[in-house]
């Protein structure tokens, strides 16, 4: 049976690798984001802002599935209650949603408001879904290009990460969206833990740049969380197979080992 699919972020890092993977399994794909454009490759595209409020009604209309990947640096708890709120009207038969693993250990806005649109999403009265995954590869090979532009490196002390390929994470998310409603599922991480100096002199050395690092102390209740590994995966956590270095290698090239 062919159920229609509504993909919000459906133009973002992991919306794009998520939307032809559900196209290519048949089911009809709408996209949402801010920025409607003409249907393309079998998928259509609707403009809707979550924050604001506008446009999603007609957005969801239709849709039994709702994948809900868009997200912001801010505003994440109020974007998915008011999804929520429309999908509550419509017929929507699973919620599925993404989350960032550490949402109810990191006291920073950021997490706070993943974990409001956790519990928004679990209290909808719809069947849904949330997964927590670490931070994507996408994302850190981003940063570390914003910083290697600076003369000196500075590389926040005592935090660890374990970087997951955001691929891996769109084949859960498909799995997921395509399978039964099942609450929160193990969170998904990437398969090594780093310090910031290793991920930082790996993005370095694949690169064939050389800076200097200094390591800067992250003051705080943010600090001691994240010294104590409130952003890492607990015991129990579907671990992905490739690596920092594996999309360093396949990303940014040169010798990452
Ligand atoms: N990046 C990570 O390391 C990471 C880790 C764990 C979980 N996550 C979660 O995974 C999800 C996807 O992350 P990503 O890195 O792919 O994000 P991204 O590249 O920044 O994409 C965000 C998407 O959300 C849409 N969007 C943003 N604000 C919107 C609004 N007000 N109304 C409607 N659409 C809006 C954007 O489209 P327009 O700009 O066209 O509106 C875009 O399609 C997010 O929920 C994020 O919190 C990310």
């Amino acid at each position: 049976m062919t159920s229609s699919i509504l993909v919000t972020g459906g133009t973002g890092t992991l919306g794009r690798l998520v939307t032809p993977l559900l196209r290519d399994t048949g089911h009809p794909v709408r996209v949402l984001s801010r920025h409607g454009r003409a249907s393309e490759d079998g998928v259509e595209y609707i403009a809707a802002d979550l924050l604001k409020g506008e446009g999603i009604e007609a957005a969801v209309d239709g849709a039994e599935i709702v994948l809900h990947l868009a997200g912001a640096a801010k505003g994440d708890d109020e974007a998915t209650r008011n999804l929520v709120r429309a999908a509550s009207r419509t017929g929507v038969r699973h919620l599925v949603y993404i989350s960032v693993i550490g949402a109810d250990r990191l006291p920073l806005g950021y997490p706070r408001a993943k974990l409001g649109a956790e519990r928004a999403v679990a209290d909808s009265g719809l069947p849904w879904t949330t997964l927590r995954a670490a931070q994507f590869h996408d994302l850190i090979l981003t940063v570390m290009r914003g910083m290697a532009k600076l003369p000196v490196i500075p590389v926040p002390g005592g935090l660890r990460m374990q970087p997951v390929d955001t691929r891996e994470v769109a084949d859960r998310l498909v799995e997921l969206t395509l399978g039964e409603p099942a609450g929160r599922v193990a969170d998904l991480a990437g398969p090594k833990m780093y310090g910031l100096r290793e991920l930082c002199g790996g993005y370095l050395r694949a690169s064939g740049k050389r800076r200097p690092m200094v390591t800067l102390p992250v003051p705080g209740k943010a600090g001691r969380a994240f010294r104590a590994g409130a952003n890492l995966a607990l015991d129990g956590a579907d671990v992905g197979r490739r690596t920092w270095e594996d999309f360093l290698a396949e990303r940014v090239g040169g010798a990452s080992h």
